[in-house]
């Protein structure tokens, strides 16, 4: 079956060891071990050369052939020089193919060339980060696709991992692209969907939350390094070439209810990582390494000590577990030099008893520095949260003419329902509006940045969450997924169904522009993202799995592709060989769409 000519077959067998956990046997070849057991002899097992056969890392002879050229010369070798035919069957000679490809894919000539070099300016065609660039805005400036032929986007190719509701974002450079599951990481061919490395490891028993579910979002990169963080908080460097493990780090100082579930930053020579689990208690923080060698630089503790700057605002025992945890990918400035990075949800969120006051540095934005990790300023969303308010939705870096002024602003639809727009440079609330129907926790935020609590408990339930949100300079419109409900409040509001919708914001009043309402799965509880091209064309998942491409102008529908799964993962988008596609993950694949 696997081995079917039309490869047909194949791919539903694909898709079906998705679902059903099919041993490691039935899953696509493995270029990197096929190599090994192969070629290696000769070309040596780190693919740098031997007195048989030339090096193949990094050789710019290969560089710029495609996966087919590649194939071919395997298929036929050069027997009078040396290099033998393979005769192997078509998926082994495509997997070891991709495999070489893969080896060449720092040198590769065109726009993804040289990714050490392009931290902070990423060229239009990669996606070289978690959220494609480091402010986090989910724009790119692609436009071979758009509104006049996004109508004829199709399906190019679909890439499983035996895992049921993936959440990551892929990043794609050099032709390769990064995909991760629960403690698990794989090099695909971005054109083919081929593998060529796998890494894994077992998942980690008795672990609680969103880590021991399995959630993955995704890793970073640079130079010849991915790293990852797995499902207990240990951050890894792995071999960009080849997914051998390089350095592994425990993130926590003690155990406590860690877990990692976030893709890592990348901002220059370092790596950055938050961790999961203010659910269950524990004292949150991010730490940053460096990148070549793993040594912890800082760790910045996001619920501070006796004694320490904002233990005033913990009235009870000492926060020991007092949550505020870090599992969304934070944005960085380069102009400022400043990290912004979200916290979450006090512990326990919903029993307030022991711990009076403000709670900080939860539900909060910080301005780091990257260097030290000292705190420049902070600006708390929900002070004393009793309804699990994570502020953990993107912090979106915009510069704009604001009023008039030019500005750096942070763009930020929270968990409490506000919109807000903040100064970045110190922290200054510019404004702050409902972008729900209904919220009444609050009557409003007051202009020194302070809600005027009415209802603590009131609504709204989830207003917006960790998935992506995009800006489109082009348009001047905040794209987001938002959901009207409110279930739990003390005033009740019998006609809440629990809404998503679609919907841009002017960032100058707040107000809703257009929205795209989702009537289809009232009640679906996932979230998957927002991506804004410059072919005018926003991208994202709909709650009951239809893939959609809409006009930035007006939220009208242009395209859509039904994976029929929950997506709870955001789009990207990336050119290779002069031509652009879009992935997401939908259900256990990954889903590739070109013209
Ligand atoms: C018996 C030794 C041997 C084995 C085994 C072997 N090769 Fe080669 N390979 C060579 C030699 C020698 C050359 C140089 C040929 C030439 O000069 O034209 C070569 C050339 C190549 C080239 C072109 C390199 C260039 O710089 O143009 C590629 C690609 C390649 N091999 C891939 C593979 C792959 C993939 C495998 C395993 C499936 C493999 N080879 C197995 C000996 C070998």
């Amino acid at each position: 079956m696997i081995r079917d000519p039309r490869g047909v077959l194949l791919k539903i067998t694909m898709v079906a060891a998705a679902f059903l956990l099919l041993p490691a046997a039935l899953w696509p070849a493995d270029g990197r071990k096929l190599f090994r057991e192969r070629c290696a002899g000769c070309h040596g097992s780190d693919a740098r050369g031997s007195g048989k056969g030339p090096g193949l890392a990094g050789n710019p002879r290969l560089s710029g052939q495609s996966v087919e050229q590649l194939r071919d010369m395997v298929q036929r070798g050069a027997p009078n020089a040396g290099m033998p035919a393979f005769d192997l069957p078509p998926e082994e000679l495509d997997a070891v193919a991709s495999y070489v490809r893969s080896l060449n894919a720092g040198v590769t000539v065109g726009p993804a060339a040289g990714i050490q070099d392009t931290w902070g300016k990423p060229e239009p065609g990669d996606w070289l980060t978690y959220n494609g660039n480091l402010s986090a805005n989910r724009y790119s400036g692609l436009k071979q696709i758009h509104r006049g032929n996004v109508g004829g986007l199709r399906l190019k190719w679909i890439f499983p991992i035996p895992y049921y509701g993936l959440e990551v974002t892929p990043l794609e450079a050099g032709g390769v692209m990064y995909v991760t599951g629960p403690n698990q990481v794989y090099a695909i061919d971005a054109l083919t969907g081929n593998q060529i490395w796998k890494y894994s490891r077992p998942q980690t028993q008795g672990l609680d939350g969103d880590a021991s579910l399995g959630t993955n979002r995704g890793v970073a990169i640079r130079d010849d390094k991915v790293f990852y963080e797995t499902d207990n908080a240990h951050l890894l460097a792995l071999s960009r070439a080849t997914g051998e493990l390089v350095w592994e780090k425990t993130m926590p100082e003690e155990p406590q209810h860690y877990g990692g579930t976030m893709a890592p930053l990348v901002v220059k020579d370092t790596v950055i990582a938050g961790v999961s689990g203010a659910d269950e208690g524990i004292r949150g923080f991010i730490a940053c390494y460096r990148a070549e060698t793993g040594e912890l630089l800082w760790r910045h503790w996001t619920v501070p000590r006796k004694g320490e700057r904002g233990s005033e605002t913990w009235q009870g025992s000492e926060p020991l577990r007092g949550g505020g945890s870090t599992w969304l990918t934070g944005s960085y400035d380069e102009a400022t030099d400043t990290l912004y990075w979200p916290t979450g949800n006090p512990f326990p969120d919903g029993d307030d008893r022991d711990r009076g006051g403000d709670n900080l540095f939860t539900n909060c934005i910080l301005a780091l520095d990257p260097r030290t990790g000292e705190l420049k300023w902070h600006y708390q969303f929900t002070p004393h949260d009793v309804r699990d308010r994570d502020a953990t939705e993107p912090p979106v870096l915009v510069d704009a003419t604001y009023r008039g002024k030019p500005r750096k602003l942070l763009l930020h639809a929270d968990r409490n329902g506000f919109f807000y727009v903040l100064d970045r440079t110190n922290g200054e609330l510019l404004l702050a509006r409902p972008f729900l129907r209904r919220v009444d926790w609050a009557a409003e935020i007051a202009p020194d940045g302070r809600p005027r609590v009415t209802t603590p408990k009131g609504c709204p339930d989830d207003a917006a969450n960790w998935s992506s949100a995009a800006f489109s300079p082009v348009t001047r419109l905040f794209y987001f997924l938002a959901l009207e409900e409110c279930t739990g409040s003390p005033l009740g509001y019998p006609d809440q169904t629990g809404q998503r919708f679609l919907r841009a914001l002017n960032i100058e009043t707040g107000k809703i522009v257009w929205e795209v309402p989702q009537p289809e799965a009232a009640k679906a509880k996932t979230w998957s993202g927002v991506l804004a091209t410059a072919g005018g064309v926003v991208f994202y998942g709909k709650p009951n799995g239809g893939f959609e491409a809409v006009d930035e102008r007006d939220g009208k529908a242009l395209w859509r592709f039904e994976t029929n799964v929950r997506m709870k993962a955001s789009p990207m988008t990336f050119e290779v060989q002069g031509k652009q596609y879009v992935a997401v993950a939908a259900g256990p694949n990954i889903l590739c769409f070109g013209l």
